[in-house]
C-alpha cells in the first residue's frame, strides 16, 4: 500500500453532529427475561435491568431498547401482548418501569420500548370478546375472522403459512359448540392478527403510544412493522414464508425469502406510520420509531423512513450479508444510497433475539448461512474463528456513519448456546415445525456477569430460565473488565473512539483495495477490515487506534481483523 491511500469514492457525506439523537445513536437491545434477575425466579426483570444500567453507561451506548415486558402469557416470550398498558408480574410493575425510565434518563440514556401492533395475545380482552361473539359482530371485526373453504368450512380461508411453521389459521368453536370461523395468525395460534382497516384498532394503538410517551419513553421499536395491512381479499400466495430466519442470502446480499407477499409491505401500512408520526411529533424531545420490517430491496425499506413516517428501520440486509466482503460492501453502498435519498440515517445490526448470535454464525463453514438456531447434531461453529470474525465485523459496524444496534451479550463476545437440550426449548418455532427448526432460544440464554457467582451473577440464587453453558465464566463482564484486548474492552474503546472522532455523523469513502479487504475512511479514521486469508499492511505512517485482534502487533492487519488507524 502507498503512504497516502488514493481516495476512491465517497458514498456518504458527513452530516451535522447536533442532529437528533436517533440519527447517530448506538442502541443496546435489552432482552428483559435474560438480562438480570433481581428476585431469584430465574427470569430477568425490570428491577434487575435498573440495577445494572451502569453497565450500559460504562460500555458507552446512548440508548437501550427493551423487548416486551407487558402483560403476556409468554407464548412467544412476550411478543404476545394481553395488556399493552401494564407490566407482566414476571417482569415487575408499572412503578418498576417508571423507576427504570427515571434512572436511565438521569444516567443520560434514552429508552425505546417495543410495540407489538400486528397481533395481540389470544388472552387479550378484545380476543376473548371476539371468540365469545358471533360471526359478523364488531368484536370479531377487530381481528381477521373468515369463513373456511370447503363444503363445511373445514378448510382454512387461504393457503398462508405461519412464520413459525404450520397453517396461519385456527378454527374456533362457536357458541353452539360447533366448529365455526377461522382467524388469521401470521405467527403462533396464540397471536391473532388485528384488522388494521378497523378504525378502532387504529385509535387504540394511538392511545397506547400516548400512554407510553406520557410515561416518558423516547421511542418505539415497532414489531413486524411491514405486516399490519394485508392485501384486500387475503388472496392465496404461492411463496414460502420464512421471514425471520432460516434464510440464506444470495451474493448481492438480498434474501430470497424476504418477500412482498400479500401479507407484507402493503401500501396502506404507510398511512398508519404517518398517523403515528404526528402523535410522536406532538411530544417534546425527539421521540423516535424504528421499524422491524423484513423488506427488500432497500429502496422499498426506505419508504418506511420517509420524512413523515418512521425515523429508522433495522438493516436486515446488512445482517444477512454474513462474512462476505463483496456482499457487505454492496449492502453498505445500497444502504446509504437508499436512506440518503429519503434523508434518513442508515442503521447497522449484526445480532438480535431472533437470529443466531454473530459470534457463532460467522464461525460456520459457510459464514453467510443463517440457520434458525443450532442444536445437537447440527454443524457446530468454530468458536475461535467465529469470535475473531465477530469482533472484526463489530468494529466495521461501529466505524460506519449512522446508528448501530447492539444485542445484549455481543459486547462480551457471547456465542449462541448451540447444544441446548431440546426439551428445554421454548420458542414456538421448535414445536410448530416438529423440531425441524431449532428456534431462537440459543441466542436468548441469560447473560453472564460475574465469573464466580451463581448463574454467573444473572440471578441471586443460580436460577436461570435457560441453562448457561458451564464454560461461560470467561465471557463474564468481571472477567473481561480492565483486561486489554478483551471483547468488552474492545467495544468500550470502539464506542469511545466513535464518539471522539464523530464517526456516526462522518463521511464514508471507499479506498481502492483487494476485493477481500474493506478499506475506507470515515473523517480522519482509516478502517481496514481484512476478510481475506492473508495479512495486509497499513499505509506507512498510520497509527493504530484500535484492533479487533487482541494480539495486534505493529501495522499488520491479520486475516479476520479490523483495524482503526489514524493517518500520519
Ligand atoms: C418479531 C419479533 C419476534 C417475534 C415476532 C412476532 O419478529 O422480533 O421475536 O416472535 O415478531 O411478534
Amino acid at each position: 500500500m502507498t503512504a497516502t491511500p488514493a481516495r476512491e469514492r465517497t458514498v456518504h457525506h458527513a452530516e451535522a453532529t447536533d442532529g437528533p439523537w436517533w440519527r447517530h445513536a448506538v442502541i443496546y437491545q435489552v432482552y428483559p427475561r435474560s438480562f438480570a434477575d433481581s428476585n431469584g425466579d430465574g427470569i430477568g426483570d425490570l428491577p434487575g435491568i435498573t440495577a445494572r444500567l451502569d453497565h450500559l453507561v460504562e460500555l458507552g451506548v446512548d440508548a437501550l431498547w427493551l423487548s416486551p415486558f407487558y402483560v403476556s402469557p409468554q407464548a412467544d416470550a412476550g411478543y404476545d401482548v394481553a395488556d399493552y398498558r401494564d407490566v407482566d408480574p414476571v417482569f415487575g410493575t408499572l412503578d418498576d418501569i417508571d423507576a427504570l425510565l427515571d434512572k436511565a434518563h438521569r444516567l443520560g440514556l434514552r429508552v425505546v420500548v417495543d410495540l407489538v401492533p400486528n397481533h395481540t395475545s389470544d388472552e387479550h380482552i378484545w380476543f376473548a370478546a371476539a371468540r365469545a361473539a358471533a360471526p359478523g359482530s364488531p368484536e370479531r371485526a377487530r381481528y381477521l375472522f373468515r369463513e373456511g373453504r370447503g363444503q363445511h368450512g373445514e378448510l382454512p380461508p387461504n393457503n398462508w403459512q405461519s412464520m413459525f411453521g404450520g397453517p396461519a389459521w385456527t378454527r374456533v368453536m362457536e357458541a353452539d359448540g360447533r366448529p365455526g370461523q377461522w382467524y388469521l395468525h401470521l405467527f403462533d395460534t396464540k397471536q391473532p392478527d388485528l384488522d388494521w382497516s378497523n378504525p378502532q384498532v387504529r385509535a387504540e394503538f394511538e392511545d397506547v403510544l400516548r400512554f407510553w410517551l406520557d410515561r416518558g419513553v423516547d421511542g418505539f421499536r415497532v414489531d413486524v412493522a411491514h405486516g399490519l395491512v394485508k392485501a384486500d381479499g387475503l388472496p392465496d400466495w404461492a411463496g414460502a414464508v420464512t421471514m425471520i430466519d432460516g434464510s440464506d442470502p444470495v451474493d448481492d446480499g438480498t434474501d430470497p425469502n424476504v418477500h412482498n407477499g400479500p401479507m407484507f409491505d402493503q401500501e396502506g401500512v404507510h398511512d398508519v406510520y404517518r398517523a403515528w408520526r404526528t402523535v410522536l411529533d406532538s411530544y417534546p424531545g425527539d421521540r423516535a420509531m424504528v421499524a422491524e420490517a423484513w423488506v427488500e430491496p432497500l429502496e422499498r425499506l426506505a419508504r418506511y423512513v420517509r420524512p413523515d413516517e418512521m425515523h429508522q428501520a433495522f438493516n436486515f440486509s446488512f445482517l444477512s450479508a454474513g462474512w462476505d466482503p463483496l456482499a457487505l460492501r454492496s449492502v453498505i453502498d445500497r444502504s446509504f444510497a437508499a436512506n440518503d435519498a429519503v434523508g434518513a440515517p442508515t442503521t447497522w445490526v449484526l445480532s438480535n433475539h431472533d437470529v443466531v448470535r454473530h459470534a457463532s454464525r460467522l464461525g460456520l463453514s459457510d459464514p453467510t448461512h443463517r440457520p434458525n438456531g443450532i442444536g445437537h447434531g447440527d454443524e457446530q461453529p468454530d468458536a475461535e474463528l467465529g469470535l475473531r470474525r465477530a469482533r472484526a465485523a463489530s468494529l466495521l459496524v461501529l466505524a460506519l456513519p449512522g446508528s448501530a444496534y447492539l444485542y445484549q451479550g455481543e459486547e462480551l463476545g457471547l456465542p449462541e448456546h448451540t447444544a441446548l437440550p431440546d426439551e428445554l426449548r421454548q420458542d414456538p418455532t421448535y414445536t410448530r415445525t416438529d423440531g425441524v427448526e431449532r428456534g431462537r432460544d440459543g441466542c436468548r440464554v441469560p447473560l453472564p456477569w460475574e465469573q464466580h457467582a451463581p448463574a454467573f451473577g444473572f440471578s441471586p440464587n443460580g436460577a436461570s430460565w435457560l441453562p448457561q453453558p458451564a464454560g461461560w465464566g470467561g465471557f463474564t463482564v468481571d472477567a473481561q473488565r480492565g483486561r486489554p484486548g478483551s471483547t468488552y474492552e474492545t467495544y468500550r474503546s470502539a464506542l469511545r473512539l466513535r464518539r471522539e472522532h464523530r464517526l456516526a455523523t462522518g463521511d464514508l469513502t471507499w479506498l481502492p483495495s483487494d476485493p477481500q479487504v474493506l478499506e475506507l475512511t470515515n473523517r480522519t479514521v482509516l478502517v481496514v477490515a481484512n476478510m481475506g486469508p492473508t495479512a495486509v499492511e497499513l499505509p506507512v505512517g498510520a497509527r493504530v487506534l484500535l484492533s479487533s485482534d487482541a494480539a495486534q502487533s505493529g501495522t499488520v492487519v491479520a486475516p479476520a481483523t479490523t483495524v482503526w488507524a489514524e493517518l500520519g
